[in-house]
């Protein structure tokens, strides 16, 4: 098979890129990304001598570049991992997210049924179901909780979501959705929670916490959750959504204090500043009908992946350097300084 994979560049996308071609190495990659801020061809350096992989530096939103690639390579799969990702950025500028993650959604989709694709997936989010509340913790989202968005971010996902089943009912493309809690794990560019706390914390610097610290995320290391994708996107019943979670809910407090703890870092660190606008207090995942239908099993408990993250932070502070110069700077005041 000849798979496009879109977003290839950026936290999810290289992991996957990773798996795909060490347990498919039958199959063919084009790995597509514009190379925005979270964008970074070096977390793909791990594969540039392989005979089946190629890179193309392209926007998702370029309906006639989109169109002469995908008459060119001809491909049978394409999953599109590309998109405007944090809840902050979309807060700041939802418009950028509208473009990304719904036109370049629907630019993909158009190019599938102009070249005869076999099969879209679509990597979505369980951020599109709203929150849960924090006492309510026999709560957990199922395919069939209503989308209930909070932030632009969201939003703009939920929209992708409703159009590609609505071009599923009315084109008949052959489309999957998955929706995942939230990954952590190598490659995350330290905007998000994680890596952005191991950061601060190998430099001294005070750890920014959101409200009280707790609101509750259920974690999934982003191995497990390449291995739910690459099953839906293979296996996965045509025209449904499956959920990816692996009941791993933590309080962001107490994330927090094992990156302090495991860092040999102080607790004074963390400083509470102003609540993230409209922030969503809890998720979690039920992760049944991946696992009963597709026999999906995550590899990682929290305890030790994020050991094993931290870690890999720690050993490629090279990377974290490099990602954190330039433009970085000016985000992390912009957003934080007068918090
Ligand atoms: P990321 O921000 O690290 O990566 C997104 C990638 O998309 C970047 O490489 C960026 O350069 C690329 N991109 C952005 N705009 C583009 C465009 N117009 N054309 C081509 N490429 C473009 O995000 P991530 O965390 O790797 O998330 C990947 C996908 O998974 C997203 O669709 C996100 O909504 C979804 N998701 C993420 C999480 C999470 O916890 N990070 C959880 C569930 C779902
Ligand atoms: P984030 O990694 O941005 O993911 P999401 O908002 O998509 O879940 O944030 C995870 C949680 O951590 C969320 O509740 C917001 C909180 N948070 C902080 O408290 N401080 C921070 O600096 C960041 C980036 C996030």
């Amino acid at each position: 098979m000849k798979i496009l994979v879109t977003g290839a560049a950026g936290f999810i996308g290289s992991n996957f890129m990773y798996y795909e071609l060490e347990n498919h190495p039958e199959d063919e990659y084009v790995a597509l990304d514009l190379l925005t801020y979270a964008g970074n061809l070096k977390n793909l350096d791990g594969l540039k001598d392989k005979k089946n992989f190629k890179f193309v530096k392209m926007d998702i939103r370029d309906r006639e570049n989109i169109f002469k690639l995908f008459e060119e390579e001809k491909f049978d799969l394409v999953v599109n991992f590309a998109a405007e990702s944090h809840v902050d950025r979309s807060i700041e500028d939802p418009e950028l997210f509208l473009r990304t993650n719904i036109i370049g959604t629907s630019v993909l989709m158009d190019a599938c049924l102009k070249y005869g694709v076999n099969r879209y997936h679509q990597v979505s989010t369980d951020e599109v179901y709203g929150d849960l509340p924090l006492d309510r913790t026999d709560l957990f989202f199922t395919e069939n909780t209503p989308l209930h968005t909070s932030s632009p971010y969201s939003s703009s996902k939920a929209s992708a979501d409703l159009l590609v089943n609505a071009y599923h009912r009315t084109f008949g493309l052959a489309t999957t959705i998955s929706r995942c809690s939230n990954n952590y794990g190598p490659y995350q560019f330290p905007e998000k929670l994680i890596p952005l706390m191991i950061n601060n914390a190998r430099h001294d610097k005070s750890l920014p916490v959101y409200g009280e610290g707790l609101n509750v995320r259920d974690w999934l290391h982003v191995y497990d959750h390449c291995s739910g994708i690459d099953l839906v996107m293979r296996k996965g019943k045509i025209g449904e959504v499956y959920n990816i979670g692996g009941h791993n809910e933590r309080q962001n407090i107490d994330v927090v204090k094992t990156i302090l703890k495991s860092l040999d870092k102080p607790e004074s660190l963390i400083t509470y500043v102003t609540d993230r606008k409209g922030h969503d207090l809890r998720y979690a995942i039920d992760p049944t009908k991946i696992e009963t239908e597709l026999g999906w099993k995550p590899k990682y408990n929290f305890e030790s992946g994020i050991k094993e993250t931290i870690k890999w932070y720690i050993d490629n502070q090279e990377w974290m350097d490099d990602v954190t110069s330039g433009e970085y700077q000016k985000y992390y005041d912009n957003m934080y300084s007068n918090r």
